[in-house]
């Protein structure tokens, strides 16, 4: 038999292992692994590494952000970022619009995605509201409809929802079998350190992390897990930033409770000093929970190398710099409290791990699958079509050059910000092509031109054994 494609000479990371084998691509599936396989296209890859495409569960892309605020992602520029840094699927957020329902969301950001992706799409929702409609009606049918996983908040005014109303989604979790994310930090907490800040002048970006320190993070964390115990359901605590919270985590898991935890790249290369930089510089690195200490990089590490995090995400959630769209915003020179939260990394997420983790030899090149790809497609409703190379799945992969060395650039990345955080910080180990379906998304740093993307339906999340 005679693939559309086959991918010769590369190492190979699959779902039992690594091997070197060719890969026949047939109508946009894994059709075979094996050697001397025949292909109409043949794909060189001697000296790569074929990972799974990566799969970020947790980008934010085209969200409103307050009035006169504006991503600078639309799903065209989050998507090709997305797949120039060896992505081939993104789970971006719906939030609703103020006003609007969780249904009219949905149907507002499927129109903004559709036709535009160079990534597959799938959307995570997000509650905000638990009147009898949104808990009675329209949670139920779109989770039905596979919308299989939301996300909560217990920070931004807004946003953040009681504990009574966190454990009234979660029923509804429990009923429907979907998985609910927290963002976990201690609103009123956040309240009092911000006001006590402010009237002691400590006004500048800086003071974004020290008013949302540990035990904010840490407490709620907590919280959140009893929470969910409470209501009997599996929780996901997305972007956790220091020791203390994942050993909340762990604590929770020797109780019997299923938690799964992620990380992202902030937390194991930022830290609250990068929020000090010179004048409003700062601004480039204010996100939530915000980077901490090199000393809880190394309790990230162990927490990655040890199995307390499942996730590796990017909270790609980008904003120009010098713009009043973006950190710019009015009056964010005048306080922190102004500035729009969130970073871009939604193609610098691969790289980083790769280069700091598989590269340093503190992560095997299975584990970077399982925390890239693999966990993402598990937890979330997307596997066995996703997260792994094997026989049947979609021909999802990213080839990695691992000795190509060079400093990330904002010159050389895709997406609508005008900075990377990350800025000449070293990398060895880059994708140099991405595969969606058979179908390349990038090749040497240069994005494909037509928006293959797919929007996916999602299954009930499978949990991790
Ligand atoms: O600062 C952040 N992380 N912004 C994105 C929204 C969120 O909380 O994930
Ligand atoms: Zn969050
Ligand atoms: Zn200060
Ligand atoms: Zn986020």
């Amino acid at each position: 038999m005679t693939h559309d494609t086959v991918i010769t000479g590369a190492r190979v990371v699959t779902a039992s292992g690594t091997i070197s084998c060719d890969i026949g691509i047939s109508s946009g599936k894994i059709a075979s692994l094996g050697t001397d396989l025949t292909g109409t296209e043949v794909i060189d890859a001697r000296g790569l590494i074929a990972m799974p495409g990566g799969i970020d569960s947790h980008v934010h892309i085209s969200q409103p952000s307050g009035p006169g605020i504006e991503m600078a992602d639309d799903f065209a520029a989050g998507t090709r970022s997305a797949a120039c840094g060896g992505n081939t699927t993104v789970l971006p957020f719906c939030l609703p619009e103020e006003g609007h329902t969780l249904r009219e969301a949905v149907a507002a950001y499927r129109a903004k995605a559709d036709g535009n992706c160079l990534t597959d799409v799938s959307f995570h929702l997000i509650v905000k509201e638990t009147d009898p409609v949104t808990l009675g009606q329209d949670l139920p049918a779109l989770i039905q409809a596979g919308y299989t996983s939301f996300k909560v908040f217990m920070t931004y005014a807004g946003l953040a929802l009681s504990d009574r109303q966190i454990l009234d989604v979660m029923t509804v979790a429990k009923e429907q079998n979907a998985m609910v994310m927290v963002h976990a930090e201690n609103e009123d907490a956040i309240e009092f350190l911000r006001d006590k800040a402010e009237r002691a002048g400590e006004t500048g970006p800086y003071h974004h992390a020290t008013t949302r320190p540990v035990p904010v993070e840490r407490e709620a964390t907590h919280r959140a897990i009893s929470l969910a115990e409470i209501a009997g359901v599996p929780l996901t605590i997305v972007h956790v930033s220091n020791g203390e919270a994942m050993e909340e985590i762990m604590r929770a898991r020797q109780r019997g409770l299923t938690v799964f935890a992620e990380t992202c790249p902030q937390y194991i290369t930022l830290t609250a000093d990068d929020l000090d930089r010179n004048g409003f510089d700062g601004a480039k690195y204010v996100c939530s929970p915000p980077p901490r200490t090199r000393d809880e990089w190394d309790n990230i590490w162990r927490g990655i190398e040890q199995g307390v995090f499942d996730l590796f995400s990017s909270d790609h959630c980008p904003f120009r710099f010098l713009d009043t769209a973006g950190k710019d915003a009015p009056g964010a020179r005048k306080t922190f409290r102004n500035i729009p939260n969130g970073i871009p990394g939604v193609e610098t997420r691969l790289p980083i791990l790769f280069s700091e983790g598989v590269v340093k030899g503190r992560l095997s090149l299975e584990r970077f699958a399982a925390l890239t790809a693999t966990n993402h497609a598990r937890l979330y409703g997307l596997y066995p079509r996703k997260g792994a190379i094997m026989v049947g799945a979609d021909a999802d992969i990213a080839l990695w050059d691992p000795t190509l060395s060079k400093p990330i650039k904002q010159a050389d990345l895709h997406h609508g910000s005008d900075y990377t955080p990350w800025e000449g910080f070293e990398i060895t180990g880059w994708p140099v092509r991405t595969i969606l379906r058979g179908i390349t998304t990038m090749l040497n740093g240069v994005p494909g031109k037509d928006a293959v993307g797919q929007h996916l339906s999602r299954t009930a999340p499978e949990l991790l054994g």
